[in-house]
């Protein structure tokens, strides 16, 4: 059994190498589907219950952080940030705040000039969040920095790291770290799950359940009424909440069996009802609100008719948004594909659909 790390195996402890003067690291870091998910959060960033999510592939957030020692002593993080290439004030809060929760863990950050060059694999108005492939990609920047000053620190204990560092930015980045299924949050069948920090799935997968299929149908591409922030806030008046949050932890000890027994049909019936009640617990808030769209019902109902007809195993999730996620196993592919372009983008905004699947985790570009 690995040993279970707090908050204080995280602070990072002078050691006297000396820090370099300048350089820059750059990840590749994907985006992540949750298949149980996370709803309600307390301080600091740690959720309520614990989720489980497909790490992603063909959508990532490529990030480059170059540094270079700064003369004076800063009291905070002294960066830029560009996006696709243009210096992006109107990102550099979200990034301060990040900065300024982390720094007491990597405390070497204030001693740089940071420039942050990043894009998105996806459109940036696709709805898809880039927070969680966003954050990660910067909390593994950092983490490289801190390898160049300790380089004896194991994979392990980087990759958890920059998980929990990550999960301070955005709760979701924390399983953005590594593939192909990530557990964050504490469960009792879990071994060594943390609220701290996303772990992989420490059970063997079921064959049914590798290269997964995910085809994100971008039915609303504009922002969100209602943001993950105030949702995740309204939980904690929600009148649901403790059913949810118990709900939570017996469909992720259900999914685990799942995944390792490869039970297809329980599968879809754990997945499609966590995407409704995600949803049914915004409905059910005070103050209640929809982020589904018409087309996000029609689509979901074709998918059950379909299903219905051919005896496919394809099923849907939905994160906080209308856009629709379609997962299908390999063997698969053919047929939900045509299914998809025949059937399912004329409820597509612009036709726009994304093809994606199970992916292996965050990669760095040397
Ligand atoms: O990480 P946040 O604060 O953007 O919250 C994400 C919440 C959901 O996407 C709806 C669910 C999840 O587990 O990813």
């Amino acid at each position: 059994m690995n040993k279970m790390l707090t908050e204080q195996d995280f602070i990072f402890k002078n050691n006297g190498i000396a820090t370099p003067e300048n350089g820059s690291f750059t990840w590749k870091t994907p985006s992540n589907i949750a298949l149980i998910k996370y709803w309600g959060k307390r301080e600091p960033q740690l959720p309520e219950n614990p989720s489980i999510s497909f790490t992603l592939d063909a959508c990532f957030t490529l990030t480059t952080l170059e540094f270079t020692k700064c003369k004076l002593n800063n009291k905070n993080v002294q960066f830029d940030i560009f996006f696709e290439g243009k210096k992006k004030g109107d990102f550099k809060p979200k990034i301060e705040k990040f900065f300024t929760l982390i720094q007491q863990y990597v405390p070497f950050i204030t001693d740089y000039n940071f420039v942050i060059h990043s894009r998105n694999s996806f459109p940036h108005s696709s709805g898809i969040a880039s927070s969680a492939s966003g954050m990660a990609a910067l909390a593994l920047c950092v983490m490289s920095l801190e390898k160049q000053l300790n380089p004896t620190i194991t994979d392990e204990f980087f990759n958890r790291k920059a998980s929990f560092l990550a999960r301070l930015g955005s709760g979701s980045a924390s399983r953005s770290i590594e593939g192909e299924l990530v557990v964050w949050g504490n469960h009792n069948d879990i071994e060594d799950s943390s609220d701290l920090y996303g772990i992989k799935f420490p059970s063997t997968i079921h064959d049914n359940f590798k290269n997964y299929h995910d085809t994100i149908l971008l039915v609303d591409k504009g922002e969100k009424q209602v943001s993950s922030t105030v949702g995740h806030n309204l939980m904690h008046t929600h009148p649901f909440a403790e059913k949810r949050f118990e709900q939570a932890h017996q469909n992720l000890s259900k999914l685990k069996s799942v995944l390792q027994n490869g039970n297809v049909k329980e599968f879809i019936t754990i997945l499609e009802s966590e995407a409704l009640t995600l949803h049914a617990m915004m409905l059910t808030s005070n103050p209640y609100f929809i982020l589904m769209k018409p087309n996000t019902l029609s689509i979901i109902n074709k998918i059950w008719e379909f299903r219905a007809e051919t005896n496919s195993s394809i099923c849907f999730t939905l994160d906080a948004g209308a856009n629709v996620h379609v997962l299908f196993p390999e063997k698969e592919k053919k047929s939900v594909n045509q299914f998809i372009v025949n059937d399912l983008l004329p409820f597509c905004q612009n036709n726009h659909y994304i093809c994606d699947r199970v992916g292996l985790g965050a990669k760095q570009i040397k």
